[in-house]
């Protein structure tokens, strides 16, 4: 099968990984988390103890570390420096780090380079994250933006991280605030995206119909 490259963009909690990862799985295509990708490069930045807020210092131990990601949509690994840390970067300190990590341009750079070179070298990959469509694959075969209710996305990354619903959607408001508004690469919906609520919609149904769209444009 020819290339063939998905962009999956939305907010956090409307249900971008679970559907980008079975439809990998369907595409027998490869899968990139760029969200685990900066999350991997925050839980660095914590274990140096630099400040968050000196966006050189971050964006010197960012550009040192060895990081590795698998693009398996089955089950993929994360490493920075040689250790695993593939839960590590779903703990609550990573997630209450990452955006001022992902709003330093210099470590946005650095990152949408690998991005753009693991997608070069996949042929057929399903990308995750926020600026896919619009900055990291402009040319994408498929550009789709997710979005739901705040309350739905609330109850889905509760229930995934077995957190309190309303600490959850706290958290969400806050990091939604700062990746929309961030001065480099927004959290963008492109103008090309098919946009698609799934608040009411199951992950099967969203799963067929992105299959749908992908069959009519050959
Ligand atoms: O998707 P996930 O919630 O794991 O992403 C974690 C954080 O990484 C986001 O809140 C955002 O700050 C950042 N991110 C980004 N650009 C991407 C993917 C993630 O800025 N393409």
């Amino acid at each position: 099968a020819g290339r063939c490259v998905v962009a999956v963009d939305g907010p956090s909690g409307s249900g971008k990984s679970t559907v980008s990862r079975r439809l990998a799985v369907s595409l027998d295509a490869r899968y990139l988390d760029t969200g685990a990708m900066y999350r991997a490069l925050t839980w660095a930045v914590l274990r140096s103890g630099v400040d968050l807020t000196d966006a050189e210092s971050v964006a010197k131990v960012a550009g040192e570390v060895d990081l590795r990601i698998g693009t398996d949509p089955r089950g993929y690994g994360v490493t920075a420096d040689g250790v695993t840390i593939d839960k590590e970067i779903r703990g609550p300190e990573v997630t209450g780090a990452v955006s001022a990590v992902a709003a330093v341009p210099a470590v946005r750079a650095m990152l949408v380079t690998r991005q753009q070179e693991m997608i070069a070298n996949a042929g057929r990959i399903v990308v995750e994250g926020r600026d896919i469509g619009s900055v990291v694959a402009p040319d994408a075969d498929l550009k789709v933006f997710l979005t739901a209710s705040e309350v739905a996305r609330a109850q889905r990354r509760s229930a995934e991280d077995a957190a309190d619903v309303a600490v959850t959607a706290a958290d969400l408001a806050r990091r939604d605030k700062l990746d929309s508004t961030r001065k480099v690469n927004p959290l963008q919906q492109a103008p090309d995206a098919v946009v698609l609520d799934t608040t009411e919609l199951g992950i099967d149904e969203v799963v067929a119909r992105l299959h749908d769209l992908l069959t009519e444009r050959g």
